[in-house]
């Protein structure tokens, strides 16, 4: 998709498709068309207006209209969408306006598309995440059912009320910006649908590599040789149930410090949790639904994604992406439950049940991210079973060790419709993790899984170098009929470095 911005006066454009903004009626009032609506009502001598008084058209949230051959509009159609009321517009409103658009002219002929957008305060923003929505909506077409759509290009009009358009600059930024992050959820989603024996450690390698070449970042791959000569045992014994070869990626951005603003040399660490198959291993998971345990390499994927999109972005940050990567399978080789592992940390961990094996990964990668003396680390994995109970497929599972790091990622999620909700890390819930054969066990058992999962990695982090975790077990993905990644949390990651890179 090609996505561009227009400004000129309404008379003058045409396009396959004209997309008008509706406002659903206050109370029992009638729908009212936007400010930006207006300015083509204009020029169609109030036959949009007088069609919305016919009420077929209530302008609800997410729904859509097309109009044929409207009087004085060049445009071979014109699609109404809803917008909700004004009184209840927020960004997560304007997003699925946005989906619905795109869903609608994409089942048509057209090949383009001009979606009018209002003189909004914060029209980079919006434009950002209209733009991000847009793309991810022609990508879920065509990722999962490599469809050919005749939708090739997108622009949004801006309705300028009598001011001059001195954002301009602004607004093309965040287009490109949109477009970037795009990018990234679109790997991140690729990379999730691959079947596992696609999929492999090695593929998640060589997907890494082929990313450094293209941005020009630092890419190391170390594979099981040097896996075990920098002592992370704990990968090792996930992985050696395998035949799959594990993989350990190190992919580093940095970016130009920009201006006065000195780009850190502390890098933040972004870890994700590569598991190409989570068959369970010697704890065998049920076989209904394990197909999607394919979906056990989300984080990494995301976290490539994110890498994909700073880098596109140019970033005036430092970024280091660790991806420990492997299969858990129930071969002859395989770790058994009972097992005693001592991970890279020095750590021992009796492992209970081989099905918690996110945290046996992590675990080792948390510990190598020292080596880098990160300003931050934070971890995304599809790692609980439990956090899918406690908060279903909305929100994020969020764990942090530190207030400010918290609440930022709260605030990112929010802003883009990528929420996280906090779940706490208390020292109550530590002693789940007992063991009488060694410093710890790997399963806290049923009860507040989701947090003794990240009480677990909580000991491989320094108190002092600020953690967070994000569990995206409910959320990397969609079941049943539209199953398939999602994504998450790229847009969350993105926004927070954003934020980041402003400060
Ligand atoms: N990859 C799974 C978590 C998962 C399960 C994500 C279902 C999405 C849907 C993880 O490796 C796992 O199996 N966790 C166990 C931990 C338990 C054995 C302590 C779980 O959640 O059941
Ligand atoms: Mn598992
Ligand atoms: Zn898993």
């Amino acid at each position: 998709m090609e996505f561009s911005i227009k400004s000129s006066a309404p008379e003058n454009l045409r396009s396959d498709c004209l997309a008008i903004g509706v406002f659903a009626g206050e109370k029992k009032h009638p729908p009212v068309l936007s400010d930006s609506g207006k300015a083509f009502d204009q020029i169609a001598n109030g036959a949009i207006g007088s069609i919305l008084e016919k009420g077929d058209f209530s302008g609800k949230n997410g729904s859509c209209q097309f109009l044929y051959k409207l009087p004085g509009i060049a445009s071979e159609r014109v699609l109404l969408f809803g917008l909700g009321k004004a009184s209840e517009a927020t960004n997560a409103s304007f997003i699925k306006a946005i989906r619905a658009v795109v869903k609608s002219v994409a089942a048509t002929k057209a090949s383009d598309v001009m979606i009018a957008l209002d003189d909004y305060a914060d029209a980079a923003t919006k434009i950002r995440l209209a733009t991000l929505a847009a793309a991810d909506e022609v990508a879920g077409k065509t990722v999962q059912k490599e469809k050919n759509l005749a939708l090739k290009k997108l622009a949004f009009w801006r309705f300028i009320d009598g001011r001059k358009n001195s954002c301009a600059s602004a607004e093309e930024k965040a287009l490109h910006e949109g477009e970037a992050i795009a990018a990234g959820v679109k790997l991140a989603r690729t990379l999730g649908d691959l079947p596992a024996n696609q999929c492999t450690p090695t593929y998640l390698g060589e997907t890494a590599e082929k990313l450094a070449k293209r941005h020009k970042m630092n890419c190391e791959i170390l594979d099981a040789k040097a896996i075990r000569a920098a002592g992370m045992n704990s990968l090792l014994a996930v992985a050696q149930g395998s035949s799959q070869q594990p993989r350990f990626i190190v992919l580093e951005y940095k970016g130009k410090s920009q201006g006065t603003k000195k780009s850190s040399k502390k890098p933040l660490v972004l870890v994700g949790k590569g598991i190409t198959f989570d068959s369970g291993g010697i704890s065998l998971k049920p076989p209904a639904n394990m197909d999607e345990m394919k979906f056990d390499m989300c984080g990494a994927a995301s976290v490539l994604g994110v890498m994909e999109a700073a880098a596109r972005m140019q970033l005036p940050l430092d970024l280091l992406a660790l991806i420990p990567a492997c299969e858990n399978m129930p071969g002859g080789d395989a770790t058994r439950p009972g097992d005693v592992i001592t991970t890279l940390s020095g750590q021992t961990v009796e492992v209970l049940n081989t099905d918690a094996e996110g945290r046996l990964i992590l675990c080792d990668a948390l510990t190598y991210a020292k080596k880098f003396d990160p300003a931050a680390i934070i971890d995304v994995a599809t790692l609980t079973g439990a956090c899918v109970m406690a908060l279903g497929r909305v929100a994020h599972g969020l764990f942090a060790n530190d207030e400010a790091l918290a609440a930022a990622l709260i605030e990112a999620g929010n802003a883009v419709e990528d929420r996280a909700w906090r779940l706490p890390l208390w020292e109550d819930y530590q002693e789940a993790l007992e063991s009488q054969f060694a410093d710890m066990s790997n399963s806290g058992g049923r009860e507040g899984g989701a947090i003794t999962a990240a009480c677990f990695l909580s000991r491989f982090v320094d108190k002092k170098t600020p953690w967070a975790h994000l569990d995206i077990a409910g959320t990397a993905w969609k079941s049943g009929r539209e199953k398939g990644a999602t994504g998450r949390p790229v847009a969350l990651l993105c926004q927070y470095l954003l934020r980041l890179a402003e400060n």
